[in-house]
């Protein structure tokens, strides 16, 4: 078992015509675990349909798990969410919470980065490291204060020195997505 992501690694390397069954096979078992390095995309309550399948295509570029925190606004049928990546969406790891409390049980003890434009750290300046959960929150609402208060030390922002009250959601997924899949060395 142990040695089985070494053999997904030589198999891509090949660029072996089964890798995507495999896949498949093993994500179906193990929804959580690939065995590849990742970080996991978390978003509080999404509300615009679009947004989230941008996000889903970026995290199937970039090999990162998608955490939906519900109770959503939409389903994840739903045509605008798919149309921003309908060929990709198989190949997306995603995990739904129903809830809030729901996200926080599978949490547990670890602290999530919480993506704020309240933060006092640059986002750059994280120490990031794979399965370190990034959590946006959502489109009008941002993210609850409490969790800010909770995890005030892992709060951070992205600087927005034009006159913006803030980014758009999947813009700032891109901006810090890319920015810790380099920092904790996940890309080859
Ligand atoms: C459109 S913004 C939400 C705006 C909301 N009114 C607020 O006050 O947070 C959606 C999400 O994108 C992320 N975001 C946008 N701009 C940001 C910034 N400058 N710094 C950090 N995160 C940002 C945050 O996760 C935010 O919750």
């Amino acid at each position: 078992m142990a040695c089985f992501p070494l053999l997904l690694r030589v198999l891509r390397w090949f660029n072996f015509p089964w890798l995507d069954l495999i896949l498949l096979f093993w994500r179906g078992f193990f929804p959580c675990r690939t065995g590849f390095p990742m970080l996991n995309i978390a978003l509080f309550q999404p509300e615009i349909p679009p947004n989230t399948g941008n996000i889903a295509r970026q995290c199937v570029g970039m090999q990162a798990r998608l955490h939906l925190i519900g109770p959503l606004g939409f389903g994840i049928s739903d045509k605008a969410v798919k149309r921003a990546g309908l060929d990709y969406w198989p190949h997306l790891q995603l995990v739904q919470h129903p809830n809030p409390p729901a996200f926080l049980d599978w949490l547990g003890p670890r602290p999530p980065w919480l993506i704020t434009k309240h933060g006092a750290t640059r986002y750059d300046r994280a120490a990031w490291r794979d399965e370190d959960v990034l959590l946006f929150g959502s489109e009008t609402r941002g993210l609850p204060p409490e969790w800010r208060q909770r995890w005030a030390d892992h709060c951070l922002y992205i600087p927005m020195p034009g006159p913006v009250r803030s980014y758009n959601l999947s813009n700032a997924v891109a901006l810090v997505l890319a920015q810790a899949s380099l920092a904790a060395g996940l890309f080859p």
